[in-house]
């Protein structure tokens, strides 16, 4: 499966205090916790002894504590402790299943393989000022709510008022392109919006630039007419299990003004809209070999859809 060999994000980087956090990647429960020199590990949440959920124990000392017979693991994952035994030295075989784990964007990565590429995807200079929404539990796959955020033709009807209206619906004929190693990227697509940011004092017309930057991930740029703020929107993507996701929206805006609150107001509210029609969807699994009806207007999902067959990608599709 070629996606245990890409980085997935799993945690935020604040996300890992004292204690151990569970978290799912790929199907597959991890655990993270902070070891002695405080760096993150991700370990497979399951102790080599008797397959406790290592998630369930403590970090003592900068060791991972199993929660059933008290063996500890140390940052490297060597077993450094078992309790019933106080003179026994551990063997290396007693370890814990330990992972790459990486920090970028204010995300915590981890690649489950062989790293394919050295980091996570890199991101094209946005503006400063970041705001991260989520995380957001989702009952569908990563693919399937990727999909939906490359997807403009429901502005009309599921984002009503906000992204969107019905007297609007119609989606222009717009260009797709790939970038050199595959990626889908719509270079401009005009939307009219009633309120398209959360500072918006009006309906305008927005220009829309998509990015697919991994098979789970996306990059939305948003530059309203006039001189109203310019938002983009990275939509990262963990894929839990093949039918359910974890997202971050993490919003690089020039809008100086809007307090954080306001903002992650006004992205809530839009995905409180788009998240009764996505878990609505069956099969939860994206359809990657038809059995869905495409039209014109869905090129941008066609382009997605075969840049994932393209690529590989069996996790979450069908
Ligand atoms: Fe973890 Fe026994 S199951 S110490
Ligand atoms: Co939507």
């Amino acid at each position: 499966m070629i996606e245990r060999d890409h980085w997935w994000p799993v945690a935020l980087d604040g996300d890992v205090g004292a204690a151990p956090l569970p978290v799912a990647l790929l199907g597959e429960p991890l655990v993270l916790w902070r070891d002695g020199a405080g760096a993150v590990q991700a370990f497979a949440d399951r102790c080599p002894h008797r397959g406790a959920r290592l998630s369930l124990g403590a970090v003592v000392g900068g060791q991972l504590q199993c929660p059933y017979h008290g063996w500890r693991f140390d940052g490297d994952g060597r077993c450094r402790a078992i309790p019933a035994l106080p003179g026994f030295a551990p063997p290396v075989s007693h370890a814990a299943y330990r992972h790459a784990v990486v920090s970028a964007h204010g995300l915590l990565w981890v690649c489950l393989g062989t790293p394919a590429a050295p980091a996570p995807p890199a991101l094209p200079p946005l503006p400063p000022r970041r705001v991260v929404h989520g995380p957001f539990d989702v009952a569908t796959s990563a693919p399937r709510a990727i999909e939906n955020f490359l997807d403009t033709a429901h502005f009309a009807w599921v984002h009503d008022g906000w992204l969107g209206a019905p007297t609007h619906a119609e989606v222009p004929p717009y260009e797709v392109t790939l970038t050199a190693d595959g990626r889908p990227v719509v270079p401009d697509y005009p939307a009219w919006q009633p309120r398209a940011t959360a500072s918006a004092q009006g309906g305008a017309w927005v220009r829309y630039r998509y990015e697919v930057l991994s098979p789970f991930a996306a990059l939305l740029q948003k530059q309203p007419e006039g001189d109203a703020p310019a938002d983009a929107y990275v939509m990262w993507t963990c894929p839990s299990t093949p039918e359910t996701c974890r997202v971050w929206f993490v919003q690089h805006t020039t809008d100086t003004i809007t307090p954080d609150e306001a903002l992650r107001d006004f992205q809530s509210a839009i995905f409180a809209q788009d998240r009764p029609i996505l878990e609505s969807q069956t099969p939860k699994r994206l359809p990657l070999s038809g059995g869905e009806a495409m039209c014109a207007a869905d090129r941008l999902s066609a382009a997605y859809r075969r840049y994932l067959r393209a690529a590989g990608v069996t996790f979450g599709v069908c």
